[in-house]
């Protein structure tokens, strides 16, 4: 584990996005909260929608592969704010230098794979991780397409989801305001779901339970 994290923290992009990660006591700060929801969850399937450079794929994946259930890493990214993750080749081999080559990456906004034969085939999600388009209306979008396949025991993780701010990721000339917090509250009012909100870096929220009723998920924002 320790060559795992010092190989990722030194790459200077992996210390971007809020993980509240810090290379000068190898400390990755809200990855030490994934790699243990790997390792305690045990489920051989997690999806991670969303991400910078695989800061979230690669600990999780790596805490998956650490467990005896092994398991894959399904990473759900249309490259929307750079190219980085257009080259299927080039994707897999940043995976497998990072000790994460349980990651597969399907280019794809959330919307196409929920349209997708694969997701019809998905049969248990058992960690699913939300850090995509940073709105209230795409962050329950995310959380919808995947309900179906979340088991009792399963846990969400939505990043940047306590506070709005402005992010520029897409263009300065294309800024836009998180909202995923309004998502979160939401969540708090629907019974049957616990919701835990972290503040550190840009903030997570941890979800579990299987909602009783719909009414607070589906009202308009
Ligand atoms: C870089 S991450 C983290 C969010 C970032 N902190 C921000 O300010 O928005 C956002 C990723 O979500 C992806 N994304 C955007 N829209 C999406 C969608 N509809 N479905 C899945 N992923 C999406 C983008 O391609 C991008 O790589």
């Amino acid at each position: 584990m320790d060559d795992f994290v010092t190989r990722l923290l030194a790459d200077p992009t992996m210390l971007r996005m809020g993980h509240a990660q810090r290379a000068e006591d190898q400390n990755l700060g809200l990855g030490w909260l994934y790699y243990s929801f790997a390792r305690l969850v045990r489920h051989p399937q997690a999806v991670v929608i969303g991400s910078w450079r695989g800061f979230v794929p690669s600990i999780i994946a790596r805490g998956m592969a650490d467990n005896v259930e092994r398991g894959e890493l399904l990473f759900i990214d249309p490259a929307l704010a750079d190219d980085f993750w257009h080259q299927p080749a080039k994707v897999a081999a940043h995976f497998t230098a990072l000790g994460a080559p349980n990651v597969r990456h399907v280019r794809q906004t959330t919307q196409e794979f929920a349209a997708s034969p694969e997701h019809a085939a998905l049969v248990e999600v058992g960690l699913l991780v939300v850090d995509g388009y940073h709105s209230a209306e795409q962050a329950r979008f995310d959380y919808l397409t995947f309900l179906p396949k979340l088991t009792a025991d399963s846990i969400v993780l939505f990043h940047d989801s306590v506070r709005r701010m402005q992010s520029p990721i897409y263009g300065k000339d294309r800024v836009y305001e998180h909202t995923v917090c309004l998502f979160m509250d939401r969540l708090r009012e629907t019974p049957g779901l616990e919701v835990l909100s972290l503040p550190y870096g840009g903030g997570l929220s941890i979800v579990r339970g299987q909602p009783l009723s719909r009414d607070r998920i589906d009202a308009p924002f």
